[in-house]
């Protein structure tokens, strides 16, 4: 019997998220290829940093405020870390936690070339899994920025090595992870704190199925609370800004209020 030939990442690829996405796949894919708007951050910061523009939103959405108590719990490079801390302008506690060491020193490196020494003495760097953040420390934290680990299909089709390795599988071994982080996030933010999930992922799989997910096992421990600003589109628990309607992106997030009683 002939042996069954084997499809190649990129046809899986396509077959994949052609399904998903149907007669918006072809657009969306194209804009995948396009050069991102970059947003020169700067406010209150020593020198411009340049990140997509649908980047800011995750961190604006968690609304923090000085005093507060703030986990960055997958943080480097630290774009999104950058804005959490022009927010505290050196009050409070941010912790900065990632697991790679060498992300951890590109993430310090950032921080030291950017942000004025009055707003860098509340920082704490971390190597943490977050996974396991809830043994450590257990409602602590007012507010929690989970920008988790991800598809980033827009890496992936710009990266021929990447696209000829890529199986559905990837997302498989990244939804599970993708939900204890956010499991460790819910039990590590303090009764009445507020959690962002995020990713610049566009399956389903690792975006608002998470969130269904965490309904279905924990759900009478937090509500799921709408986006502050307009931007992107809707989706059942959150919002997606995708290139082929904006300039920037993808990311999608979502806010989850942990219930005081919770
Ligand atoms: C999407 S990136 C974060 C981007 C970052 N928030 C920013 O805006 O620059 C995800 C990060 O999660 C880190 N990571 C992966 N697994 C982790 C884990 N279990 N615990 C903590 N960090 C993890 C990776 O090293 C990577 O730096």
């Amino acid at each position: 019997m002939a042996k069954k030939e084997k499809k190649s990442g990129e046809l899986l690829f396509e077959e994949y998220y052609g399904k998903r996405w149907g007669d918006r796949w072809p657009i969306l894919r194209e804009s995948l290829f396009t050069e991102i708007d970059h947003y020169h951050l700067t406010e209150g910061l020593l020198q411009p940093y340049f990140l997509d523009e649908a980047s800011l939103y995750p961190a604006r959405e968690l609304d923090v405020r000085e005093g507060e108590e703030v986990l960055d719990m997958c943080a480097a490079p630290g774009g999104k870390s950058l804005i959490l801390a022009a927010a505290l302008k050196g009050t409070g506690s941010l912790t900065l936690n990632d697991l790679s060491p060498d992300r951890r020193r590109r993430l310090r490196q950032v921080m030291e070339n950017h942000l004025i020494p009055e707003w860098q003495k509340n920082i704490r760097y971390t190597g943490f899994d977050g996974s396991l953040w809830y043994r450590h420390e257990p409602s602590r934290f007012d507010k929690i920025l989970l920008d988790a680990p991800c598809s980033s299909e827009r890496h992936v089709l710009n990266s021929p090595e990447h696209l000829k390795k890529w199986t559905p599988g990837r997302i498989k071994s990244l939804a599970p992870r993708q939900f204890s982080l956010l499991c460790s996030a819910l039990d590590a933010v303090k009764p009445g704190g507020l959690i962002v999930y995020s990713t610049c992922a566009l399956a389903e799989e690792e975006n608002d199925l998470i969130i269904e997910r965490l309904l279905k096992k924990r759900n009478n421990r937090f509500q799921v609370e709408p986006p502050l600003y307009e931007k992107g589109e809707d989706t059942r628990f959150g919002r997606h800004i995708l290139p082929d309607r904006e300039t920037s992106g993808p990311i999608y997030y979502c806010r989850i209020r942990r219930l005081s009683e919770g």
